[in-house]
């Protein structure tokens, strides 16, 4: 039986992509834990993983499940915007908008950007927690471009619009699996696993 991770998301889009990259490294993932949730005011991607899983840990002890755990904080850094929106890559514009709202909202404020200048890059900090309480890390990071429009129906939050480097198809016009080629997510993970060999 392949080894149970327990994910610090709720995110339906974030859980799915897991789901499959964990799967490819022979473990599985672990159905979803509440925990109390935690103010992620840390100053960088992988302060606030850390500060979900630090926060899972809690929970999975105090339910006495002896388990890994991992917790991601990514977002998207568009240079234009001076690396916004950032860590408040979730929330941008306010909570209150759609995926839509939020999605057109960046392509307003791009408007008079020319494709040469429409680069951005997509971040993810990884932070697992095993069993004995041993702390991991990995971080990914994938550079492309912010598209002119909206593309594609697959995918969750940014996939529409970004167009990984050397490719003509946004994240959301690919299969899970074509995106797990370059994705930041499934290069953090890469980058974790390959320190729990060690
Ligand atoms: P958090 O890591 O849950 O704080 O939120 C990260 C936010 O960044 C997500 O809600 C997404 O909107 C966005 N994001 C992170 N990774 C991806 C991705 O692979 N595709 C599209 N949007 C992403």
């Amino acid at each position: 039986m392949s080894e149970k991770i327990f994910l610090a998301s709720t995110n339906a889009g974030k859980r799915a992509e897991f789901a499959a990259l964990l799967a490819a490294h022979g473990f599985e993932l672990g159905p979803a834990i509440a925990y109390p949730e935690v103010a992620e005011n840390a100053a960088d991607y992988l302060g606030n993983a850390a500060l979900k899983a630090e926060a899972l840990h809690e929970e999975l002890r105090r339910r006495g499940i002896a388990a890994m755990l991992f917790a991601d904080d990514s977002g998207l850094g568009i240079d234009a915007l001076a690396g916004a929106p950032g860590i408040r890559s979730a929330r941008y514009g306010g909570r209150e908008l759609s995926w839509p709202q939020r999605r057109a909202l960046i392509l307003a404020e791009l408007a008079e950007v020319p494709d040469a200048s429409r680069t951005a890059t997509f971040h993810c900090a990884l932070v697992g927690i095993d069993d004995a309480g041993k702390r991991y890390r990995g971080l990914g990071e994938t550079r492309g471009r912010i598209a002119r429009g909206e593309r594609g129906e697959g995918g969750f939050g940014y996939d529409p619009l970004f167009l990984p480097e050397g490719e003509s198809r946004t994240y959301a016009e690919m299969s899970a699996a074509e995106k797990a080629r370059t994705s930041h997510r499934a290069r953090a993970l890469q980058a974790l696993v390959a320190t729990m060999h060690r």
